[in-house]
């Protein structure tokens, strides 16, 4: 399977709908009125109440340690290193521990003219490349739990 058909088929798995469980620990949100903006196996994804901010609901202890890891490597490297990570801490929402983070535009395989090729060459140490655009134009890592292990980062 090419990197391209990889990507689509799980885009395509990521419209499972949600588990009663996970139904449950979205509700809230829902109820208190949140846009949900994305679901992966592990998170959902809501607009914040600052347009410039989504935050990331765990939906499994996975979830929780995606988290927990993307607050720590967004504070020891930024965007400064060889990966740029969009920016995030834990914050609490509805009693609820999230990790809010910087809104981007993810990049999307299937959005013409931007290919894979034209993308620069850190976005392969990232899964399945999941990248996408600041406010301010920087491409950015948003989903950065898993990386290809020679890239170096510690965990
Ligand atoms: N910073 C962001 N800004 C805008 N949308 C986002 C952001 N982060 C994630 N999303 C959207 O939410 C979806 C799910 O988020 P994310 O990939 O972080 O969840 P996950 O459960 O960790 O995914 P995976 O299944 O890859 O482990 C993404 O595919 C994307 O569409
Ligand atoms: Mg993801």
């Amino acid at each position: 399977m090419s990197k391209l058909d990889y990507q689509g088929s799980r885009q395509i798995l990521m419209r499972r709908p949600p588990t009663e469980v996970q139904e449950a620990r979205l509700a809230p949100f829902r109820d208190a009125g949140y846009e949900l903006l994305g679901r992966g196996g592990h998170r959902a994804v809501f607009q914040a109440d600052d347009p410039g901010w989504v935050f990331k609901v765990a939906l499994s202890s996975r979830g929780q340690t995606a988290n927990e890891l993307e607050s720590i490597r967004s504070l020891r490297y930024g965007k400064g290193s060889l990966i740029p990570f969009a920016d995030c801490h834990l914050s609490t929402t509805l009693g609820t521990e999230v990790l809010m983070m910087e809104w981007v535009k993810p990049y999307n395989i299937m959005d013409p003219p931007c290919r894979l090729g034209e993308l620069p060459e850190w976005v392969q140490w990232v899964d399945f490349v999941q990248v996408g655009w600041t406010n301010e134009g920087e491409l950015v890592a948003y989903d950065f739990e898993k990386l290809a292990e020679e890239a170096g980062y510690p965990s």
